[in-house]
């Protein structure tokens, strides 16, 4: 008993490999009253039995497939060709307006069933942006209500072959040739009629067929479109059939009403008497001059509204800010970004000041004062600290000094910060003291930039409300205006402290050979630090080259190496910047350099306050003898230096240090690298 029962089931299951792989398949659907499919997106049964693969719904998209994948390759032989398959339905297209319809049924093979990622509309359910013309191994024949030229569209009402892509590799408008006549006859796709198509493949002749007619009529003899193709390539071994159909922002409901389907062999006819019928269309026995101008009306209307809406879309894109609860307290000095987008003619190139390894600067007049301004854009990824930082920023901008950049406000957009300053026409210290040989500037101007910028920090250290580390002094931050004057400018790395209070340790930033060694140690900023980068400043101005220079011979690398070992020969006139020609106060240059020396002592307790420095620049105050310092700690304080510079946080600051090397304009330090790593 047990025995035969298990022959039995073997019997079955051997009959049932049999059927699926040498039997041919053969599905018939008069209607869809008791089939099943598998339907996703709009696609569903109606009671009366249609396929309703679109609901009245714009922008969708509704598939139905036959569940199970269908063999269209022996998989005995390795290469075996595609087998014929062969194909008829009968659908109905119900426009939403007589002449309007959108977007088209197509009859899809596909190696899935859902073609997952394909959007509606022109995609017709079978692609996406991505996916279209990509080796999808997707076959469709199309039938479009739609005239789309980025597919290579004929008209709004064709049919066609379409190979992995939506560009059809053969099309032509609907119509059908009467057996005994070369007369092709138009047909409407949108018409709401029935109409049948036939769509055969032969494996043999690697040729495929695409037949329609009205129901009513037989299969015509001459096909519409006759592709000679060979489908091995694309048709993997199992495959998925069925139907997509979308709509776009013109309706259309889409029926299928019956469909057969069979792998090597004739696809089943239909019985079109016992087809469901189309629901009727609505009263909708319009004119047809007024269609026409309802037509007119509609289309003048729609694309008028479409541009407008266009461009109102693009220009609030275009102009698109950030704006914060927080930010409404710095009202004034927030910018519009369409002002500033105006004022700089669209960041146009001709309008760039300098690039710097975290943004770019542009002149611009402002439309309303003709004020001449500097637009730093520095893009930021992180909005952490963000909150913070524009509150410095705009603190900031409160201070008021002869020798400072005026900050004049900021603009925040997605992933960009605009900061606005005033225009400086000479540009940055750098670019005259490094660049440009012939246009070099005189001592007395140099000597002038320097207490200018001693009394600018002076004032942000003691004098402001708050103690203001500026953290990047340096020669290419000191700009110059139309008399010269030195400005102190990018408040990119500032930070701000109560007086009295102990700065807190945040991580380093600034610029390589500007750093103090105790910076890096303990990371605290503090008005001592900025000293030390001053004395930087202070040596490069008078020697005209960098702190570090990596050209310069192994001992001349260091800036203030080369002027202390030049110092202790009593050499020390020989660093001074030869572009000067020798016309210079060696007074002055002996004092400055000497303050220089001072205030890159290593140890902080040993350099001068700002308050010193100015007395000294200001002849107030005799500069201490320089000599008893550096004997008892002045060589070790610089040998410091070299350590530290060869420590491992070497590679921390190789970008800074980059970025100021490849400047060409001051307002280019590391804005995005403060808000990164002190977001948080
Ligand atoms: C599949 O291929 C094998 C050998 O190549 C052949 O014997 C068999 O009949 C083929 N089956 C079908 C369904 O073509
Ligand atoms: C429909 O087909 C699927 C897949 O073959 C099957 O799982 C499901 O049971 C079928 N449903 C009905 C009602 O026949
Ligand atoms: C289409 O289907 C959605 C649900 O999928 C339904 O909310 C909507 O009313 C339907 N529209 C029509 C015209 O039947
Ligand atoms: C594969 O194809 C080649 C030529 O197309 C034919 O010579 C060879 O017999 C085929 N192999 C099989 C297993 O069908
Ligand atoms: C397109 O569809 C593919 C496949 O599902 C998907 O991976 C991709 O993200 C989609 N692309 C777009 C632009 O939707
Ligand atoms: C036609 O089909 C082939 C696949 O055989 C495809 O590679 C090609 O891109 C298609 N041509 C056009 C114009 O779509
Ligand atoms: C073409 O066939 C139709 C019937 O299908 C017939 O009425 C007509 O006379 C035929 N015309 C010619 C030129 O044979
Ligand atoms: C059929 O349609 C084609 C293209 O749409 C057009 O050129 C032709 O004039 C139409 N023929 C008739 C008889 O309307
Ligand atoms: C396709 O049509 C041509 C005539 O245009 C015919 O010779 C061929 O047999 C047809 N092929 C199929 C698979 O129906
Ligand atoms: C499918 O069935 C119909 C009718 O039963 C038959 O005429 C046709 O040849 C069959 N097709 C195949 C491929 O077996």
């Amino acid at each position: 008993m047990l025995k035969m029962l298990s022959q039995l089931i073997f019997l079955l299951a051997i009959g049932l490999a049999a059927a699926n792989s040498d039997r041919a398949l053969n599905i018939t659907y008069n209607g869809f009253r008791s089939a099943n499919l598998s339907l996703d997106g709009k696609a569903e049964f109606t009671c009366s039995g249609l396929l309703k693969l679109t609901n009245g719904t714009e922008q969708e998209k509704g598939h139905a497939f036959y569940p199970n994948p269908i063999t269209f390759r022996n998989s005995s032989s390795s290469n075996a060709s595609a087998a014929s398959f062969s194909t008829t339905f009968v659908f109905a297209i119900i426009p939403q307006y007589p002449t309007l319809g959108g977007d088209g049924i197509v009859f899809v093979l596909s190696p899935t069933r859902g073609l997952p990622g394909s959007l509606p509309s022109q995609w017709l359910g079978l692609f996406n942006d991505t996916t279209n013309g990509n080796s999808n191994h997707v076959i469709g024949v199309e039938l479009d209500t739609i005239l789309n030229s980025e597919f290579g569209d004929i008209n709004d009402n064709h049919v066609g072959i379409d190979i992995n892509s939506l560009h059809s590799n053969v099309s032509a408008p609907a119509s059908y040739l009467v057996d005994n006549s070369t007369d092709h006859r138009n047909l409407t796709l949108i018409s709401g009629k029935p109409m049948r198509a036939w769509i055969e493949y032969d494996g043999n002749q690697k040729r495929m067929n695409v037949t329609i007619a009205p129901v009513d009529i037989g299969k015509p003899k001459i096909p519409l479109l006759s592709l000679s193709i060979d489908l091995s390539p694309i048709i993997k071994e199992t495959m998925y059939v069925g139907f997509s159909s979308s709509t776009g922002s013109i309706l259309s409901t889409h029926y299928i009403l019956g469909w057969s389907f069979a792998i090597n062999g004739p696809a089943q006819d239909l019985i079109i008497s016992q087809l469901p019928k189309i629901p009727p269309t609505g009263p909708k026995r319009v004119s047809k001059h007024l269609t026409i101008w309802l037509h007119i009306i509609m289309v003048t209307t729609v694309s008028v509204m479409a541009s407008g809406l266009f461009y109102v879309v693009r220009r609030k894109r275009k102009f698109a800010e950030e704006l914060a609860d927080w930010e409404s307290d710095y009202g004034p000095h927030r910018f519009r970004y369409k002002d500033l987008y105006f004022s700089t003619r669209g960041f146009a190139d001709k309008q760039l000041l300098g690039t710097g390894g975290f943004g770019r600067v542009y002149r611009g007049t402002l439309p309303t004062s003709k004020i001449e301004i500097a637009v730093k854009r520095v893009s930021h990824e992180s909005r952490q600290g963000m909150r913070e930082f524009v509150a410095e920023i705009v603190s900031i901008g409160r201070l008021r000094h002869r020798n400072l950049v005026p900050f004049l406000g900021y603009c925040r957009r997605k992933g960009e910060l605009l900061l606005v300053y005033d225009y400086m026409p000479n540009g940055s210290l750098d670019k005259f003291i490094y660049d440009q040989p012939k246009c070099t500037l005189s001592w007395s101007q140099r000597f002038r930039v320097i207490q200018g910028v001693a009394s600018c920090l002076f004032y942000l250290h003691e004098e402001w409300e708050q103690v203001v580390i500026h953290r990047d002094i340096k020669a290419s931050n000191v700009l110059l205006d139309a008399d010269f004057n030195g400005r102190v400018g990018d408040f990119g790395l500032a930070r701000l402290y109560d007086h009295g209070t102990d700065p807190q340790t945040t991580h380093v930033v600034g610029t390589l050979g500007y750093l103090a060694p105790e910076h890096t140690r303990n990371g605290k900023a503090t008005s001592s630090t900025d000293v030390f980068a001053f004395g930087a400043f202070l040596l490069e101005v008078v020697c005209g080259r960098r702190p570090i220079d990596l050209k310069a011979s192994a001992e001349d690398v260091i800036l203030v190496d080369m002027a202390f070992s030049n110092w202790s020969r009593g050499e020390l006139f020989r660093v001074v910047d030869p572009k000067l020609g020798g016309d210079y106060d060696p007074d002055q240059v002996e004092m400055v350099l000497k303050l220089g020396l001072l205030c890159s002592n290593s140890e902080p307790k040993d350099r001068p306050t700002m308050r010193q420095s100015l007395q000294y620049l200001e002849g107030v105050l005799p500069l201490p003898d320089l000599s008893s310092l550096c004997h008892s700690s002045g060589g070790l304080a610089f040998a410091n230096r070299e350590r530290f510079v060869s420590r491992e946080g070497f590679s921390d600051f190789a970008m800074s240090y980059a970025s100021s090397l490849n400047q060409g304009f001051s307002h280019s330090s590391s804005i995005t690298e403060s808000i990164i790593s002190e977001g948080g």
